[in-house]
């Protein structure tokens, strides 16, 4: 029987859905489909990767399966639809758990051919009230959703009671995915490991002359030797290339003298890191480099210290503006008064982004950022990236050409605390000081 590699105890998942199905009430039913296989080119596919929420709730690492949660159902609650086992098939792709192992390897109270889904589903649905599903994301199930439904209505003269209310699963399950348990915090801890080792292996192998693609290469080897793989495309952008805030072209090569920022992380049983560092190639902060570096570190500080239960998470990027426009305004890149250039938002031709997002199984997790319009209050458990940074155009004449084609940014990952936080991707280094000890090792 294969086993399930998971990262997360079978009782977990259990609990997970026990809660998720606490909060949709007895006469609901959820559906989540498994994500789809993705053509890459001609008959061949992108890695598979599961929905975040399909595995937030099961761990089952197969595409062609659903998800069916039914609370309160007296002959089980937890019902996987996934394909069966086929020596023939799996002599190409690989093994499949099938049905008997959905239920021994994941828990669940039932499982069947997903062949039966068309037939099995509608029964499901009858007498539910209300159905959780997420509209909008799958056309193709969606209608599928629909003729199901359609096929309860279509029995109503003979007593059948469809469904009658249709609300939008993320809901639910998105605030539940905001706060991360000890389990996950423990993979995002080794997450935040690999990817630390990462970017230390590509500031070892740093000199001017490398390619990004090379540094790239670094980083992700590391990623795969640990059992992991990159949980978005790694960004290595030298020197100017460093200000484009998506660059994923990596095919540069890193002049003597320039920066080069690495945003990358690891995804490790699904659960992302997401780390940047920006270092000299060649080992040596110039005096403008170390300048706008010490500045973006004074933001990340000063937004870091903000992170404890009861602040709002506006706050934290508050924090990092002013600190950031402070500076701007000290050495000379932005002119006039503090209040006025954060008012008018003039820091935003060096920093157009924002200080951080929610970290977990999506690198830019699910949870609302507001609630009724107010910005949310921090509270334990959540797990967000702090990622200050300046970017001075290559062309940008509205300054001194010594600032010109830097780009910076630092981002780490913290967990908030019952006490304050905890940040996970300690030990790399992170200041200019910090950095050139580590290259000049
Ligand atoms: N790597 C994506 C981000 O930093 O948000
Ligand atoms: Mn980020
Ligand atoms: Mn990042």
């Amino acid at each position: 029987m294969l086993r399930a590699l998971t990262g997360i105890a079978a009782a977990e998942f259990a609990r997970r859905r026990r809660q998720l199905m606490r909060m949709a009430g007895e006469d609901a039913i959820l559906v989540l489909p498994a994500a789809p296989v993705r053509t890459r080119s001609h008959d061949t596919h992108y890695p598979y990767r599961q929905d975040s929420d399909f595995w937030y709730l099961c761990g089952f690492p197969e595409p062609e399966a659903v998800l069916v949660l039914v609370p309160g159902r007296r002959h089980g609650e937890a019902l996987l639809f996934c394909r069966e086992r086929d020596p023939e098939r799996e002599g190409w792709d690989g093994a499949r758990f099938g049905q008997e192992g959905a239920v021994e390897a994941f828990g669940m109270d039932d499982a069947y051919p997903i062949d039966d889904l068309d037939e099995i589903l509608p029964g499901l649905l009858e007498g539910r009230s209300r159905v959780y599903y997420h509209f909008g994301r799958d056309a193709e199930f969606d209608l599928k959703l629909i003729g199901w439904i359609n096929r309860v209505r279509a029995q109503v003269r003979h007593g059948a009671q469809p469904p009658h209310e249709f609300l939008e699963l993320g809901h639910l399950l998105h605030e539940q995915r905001l706060f991360k348990s000890r389990e996950e915090v423990r993979l995002m801890q080794q997450a935040a490991e690999i990817s630390v080792r990462a970017h230390q292996t590509a500031m070892r192998a740093a000199r001017p002359g490398i390619h990004e693609y090379e540094l790239q290469a670094e980083v992700e080897r590391v990623f795969r030797a640990s059992d992991a793989c990159p949980a978005y495309a790694s960004i290595v952008g030298a020197g100017a290339n460093g200000c484009v805030l998506h660059y994923v072209a990596n095919t540069a090569r890193a002049k003597d003298g320039e920066l080069v920022l690495i945003d990358a992380g690891a995804e490790y049983r699904n659960y992302a890191a997401d780390i940047t560092r920006t270092f000299p190639v060649n080992g040596r902060f110039s005096k403008e480099q170390r300048a706008l570096h010490d500045l973006v570190g004074a933001a990340q500080a000063a937004a870091l210290a903000c992170a404890r239960p009861g602040v709002a998470w506006s706050a934290i990027h508050d924090a990092a503006v002013e600190c950031l426009t402070e500076g701007l305004l000290r050495l000379g890149l932005l002119k006039g008064g503090l209040e006025k250039n954060i008012a008018d938002g003039h820091y935003k031709r060096f920093y157009r982004h924002k200080s951080g997002h929610w970290l977990g199984l999506d690198v830019h997790d699910v949870g609302d950022y507001r609630i009724d319009g107010e910005p949310r209050l921090l509270e334990p458990g959540m797990v967000f990236t702090i990622e200050p940074g300046l970017y001075v155009g290559a062309d940008d004449r509205s300054v001194h050409a010594k600032w010109r084609g830097i780009g910076i940014r630092t981002e780490d990952d913290v967990l908030i605390t019952g006490e304050g936080h905890q940040v996970l991707t300690t030990g790399l280094a992170r200041s200019a000081d910090e950095i050139e000890a580590f290259m000049g090792r």
